[in-house]
């Protein structure tokens, strides 16, 4: 049998497969100068043994904020030893100790079994205070306990921090004791423009395939797709499901046929991870997309007048669950005449990091 026959004789399309990997680290930022240029700004003190402004960097998913950040950093560390770099996803670090972790880890210090995190940041900061640091929290809204930021805003002496989120007022909610030390400066990533997403997705096509793969009209088929999401993660998906569809049938170019196929796949994605809740997640899935745009507590009463039977305490974890995963968004709004409340909307806005 020749299961294997054709695949094996065959060029790849692909030229650079890792150019599509979820975590492939651009070597330039197109159309990013300007965010770019402020934040490497308020790190710049660092350099005169000065201690560097905070940035606060908010903005939808898949606009290059991580992208733009990562770079810079790989820019330090190239520029400087004096200046040390910390980048903490705060979604796969989401407490305290788990940061704790990763930084020493950067700052190559093993002997962490038995520390406790107090013990920890005390070797960290020492380490630290001997030259100067810049703090990436990426995601940071998807952490609970905020305390660490005390602690490094206070204990360490020369540094910038920068804050990564979606959620604008994140910032707004942030503990008064922490955000008055922060002062951070806010700085937006707005979506891509068509021409801006055009380019972003020709120069990783060209990084990726060898030339003369991609069909005209297939690849502006992407950028379309992309572009009305205002999400380039979702063309790079598109690019790398349409190729291997297109190597799939042992063709040498890739075609609309293929991208329409990706697009599909793309639109079942959301789906398909809804039927993978458990029973009670999605019937509570269900009462907010019925109630979207009310606050937590209205959608509480709904969930229990629809016999729900959770505390609750429960359900708003599973509420974070659902946000943590993007199946919904929660944006928290201060004041008003009933104090502070959470919004809830429904949506499908997801992070496709597993392609
Ligand atoms: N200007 C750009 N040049 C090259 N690649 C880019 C650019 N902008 C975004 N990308 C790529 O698009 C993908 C999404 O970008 P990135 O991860 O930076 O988004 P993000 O704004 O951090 O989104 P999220 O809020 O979901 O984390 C990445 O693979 C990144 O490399
Ligand atoms: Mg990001």
């Amino acid at each position: 049998m020749a299961f294997f026959g054709s695949t094996g004789s065959g060029e790849s399309l692909f030229k650079n497969p890792m150019g599509l990997d979820y975590d492939y680290q651009p070597k330039l930022v197109k159309y990013r100068e300007v965010e770019m240029r402020q934040v490497a700004a308020a790190m710049r003190p660092l350099f005169q043994k000065r201690s560097g402004r905070n940035v606060f960097v908010f903005g939808p998913s898949g606009v290059g904020k991580t992208a733009a950040v990562r770079n810079l950093l790989l820019e330090l560390e190239q520029e400087t030893d004096e200046i040390m770099p910390f980048y903490i996803n705060c979604w796969k670090n989401d407490t305290t100790f788990k940061m704790l972790l990763e930084m020493c880890s950067v700052i190559n210090y093993k002997f962490t079994q038995n520390k406790r995190g107090d013990e920890l940041f005390e070797i960290v900061k020492k380490d630290i205070n001997k030259k100067a640091a810049v703090f990436v929290f990426d995601e940071v809204d998807k952490i609970d306990d905020v305390d660490f930021l005390y602690n490094v805003v206070e204990e360490v002496f020369n540094k910038s921090i920068i804050l990564i989120t979606n959620h604008k007022d994140w910032i707004a909610d942030l503990d008064t004791r922490i955000k008055s030390r922060l002062t951070a400066e806010v700085l937006e990533f707005k979506p891509y423009n068509l021409t801006e997403t055009r380019g972003v997705l020709q120069q990783r096509m060209e990084f990726v395939f060898a030339p003369g793969v991609w069909e005209p009209d297939a690849f502006e088929a992407v950028v379309q797709k992309a572009f009305s999401m205002q999400d380039i993660r979702s063309g790079l998906y598109l690019m790398k499901e349409a190729a291997n569809t297109a190597e799939e049938r042992n063709s040498r170019k890739v075609t609309a046929a293929d991208v329409a196929a990706a697009i599909k796949k793309l639109e079942e994605f959301s789906i398909k991870k809804t039927e993978e809740l458990e029973d009670e997640t999605r019937f509570i899935l269900n009462i907010v997309k019925k109630n979207s745009g009310r606050k937590i507590g209205e959608i509480y009463e709904a969930y229990k007048e629809a016999g729900g039977s959770m505390v609750y305490k429960t359900f708003q974890r599973r509420i974070a669950k659902l946000e943590e995963d993007r199946f919904i968004s929660a944006e928290r709004v201060v004041g008003g005449s009933e104090g502070s409340t959470t919004i809830l909307k429904f949506g499908q806005e997801k992070k496709l990091t597993e392609f």
